[in-house]
């Protein structure tokens, strides 16, 4: 496995770079604006391919790197379903599993910090965020933020992972850059408390001063998503109600862009082709699949996804390689099943 643990001096922040190999695909966790061109150079050094970007929470102390990452490289940014962010490529719950070639996290949904704050468990090893720090634990005094939830998702989730298990935290200001859950438990002094009333007494206690950068940070933040505005001014996406008159008349091809998880917990339009979005590069150049079905039956691709973050990066490819009829349901899935459109679960 290629791991890597970067840090932001600026931010106190930890940034994680994970593959299964070299020439592989790689995922990165919590990934800071200023440090963008680092991590694209390392990954290029690594030969690696960079398909997933998450960020554990909204972050209120510096200006993520997602958006940026997916700019560059057309990845999948990835947020919990509660984050207030505008637009991510895919959103995650408790339970989930997030996927890369050869690598696979447990999602664990642990608020209070923020109320959209995860943590994501490999076999040996958990990213915290701002949860758990090593001999500290994330304020919980803004953002939604809870002490009681937070003793919670400490004491009855991550606590509960076995003893040796690596805490890779998403800052630390000291110096520290790894820790364990039994040495947490036994010497993170947040965490000598007798039961969720002690905790929140200690943690109401901090009087925190607010992070230099939140006013900048929060509202950059939220807003991440690629621009599906410029997609809809070229012409290039079609609203739920067109798409269905579309889908009726057979000239269209309806492609689903989303992980076979995502289609399992939110169902499918019915009649679509499923082609994750990590194979679209592939899928989309001449001799790739889709090309040829589009080229050879002469008819239209309309691609989807859950919030129409990856179908307007397609159309994009699409339209790339010569094919310009292909247009995007704007606000994916979500979008289709607020206008009432049917949908089948498989
Ligand atoms: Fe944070």
């Amino acid at each position: 496995m290629i791991f890597r643990q970067l840090f932001d001096a600026t931010s106190g922040t930890y940034t994680y770079l994970l593959a299964s190999r070299r020439g592989g695909e790689a995922l990165i966790v919590d990934p800071v604006l200023e440090k963008v061109e680092r991590y694209l150079k390392l990954i290029d050094e690594l030969d690696l391919r960079l398909v997933k970007a998450v960020d554990t929470h909204l972050h209120a102390d510096h200006i993520t790197g997602l958006g940026a990452l997916r700019d560059s490289t057309r990845c999948i940014t990835v947020m919990g379903e509660q984050s207030s962010v505008d637009v991510v490529s895919m959103r995650v719950t408790d339970g989930d599993a997030l996927r890369i070639e050869g690598l696979e996290l447990e999602v664990i949904y642990t608020p209070g910090h923020t109320d959209d704050s995860y943590s994501f468990r490999m076999a040996d090893r958990v990213f915290t965020g701002d949860t758990l720090l090593i001999r500290g634990t994330g304020r919980t005094d803004f953002q939604n933020g809870s002490a009681r939830a937070q003793y919670e998702s400490i004491f009855n989730r991550l606590l509960r992972l076995p003893d040796e298990t690596l805490v890779f935290p998403g800052h630390d200001y000291k110096g520290d850059t790894v820790s364990t859950i039994g040495e947490e438990r036994r010497w993170n002094p947040r965490l000598q408390v007798a039961d969720a009333a002690a905790y929140e007494a200690l943690m109401n206690g901090l009087n925190l001063s607010n992070p230099k950068m939140m006013d900048v940070a929060v509202p950059a933040n939220q807003r991440q998503g690629f621009a599906q505005e410029e997609i809809a001014r070229l012409g290039w996406a079609v609203d739920a109600l067109q798409a269905r008159s579309l889908i009726a008349d057979r000239q269209t091809v309806l492609v689903d862009l989303r992980e076979p998880a995502e289609r399992r917990k939110d169902g499918a339009i019915p009649g679509a082709l499923h082609t994750p979005y990590s194979n679209l590069q592939e899928n989309i150049q001449h001799g790739g699949m889709l090309y040829e079905l589009a080229a050879a039956t002469n008819r239209d691709l309309l691609f989807y996804c859950a919030f129409g973050e990856r179908s307007a990066m397609a159309v994009r490819a699409a339209h790339d390689v010569g094919l310009n009829s292909a247009r995007h349901i704007e606000g994916g899935i979500d979008a289709w099943k607020k206008a009432g459109g049917p949908v089948t679960i498989d």
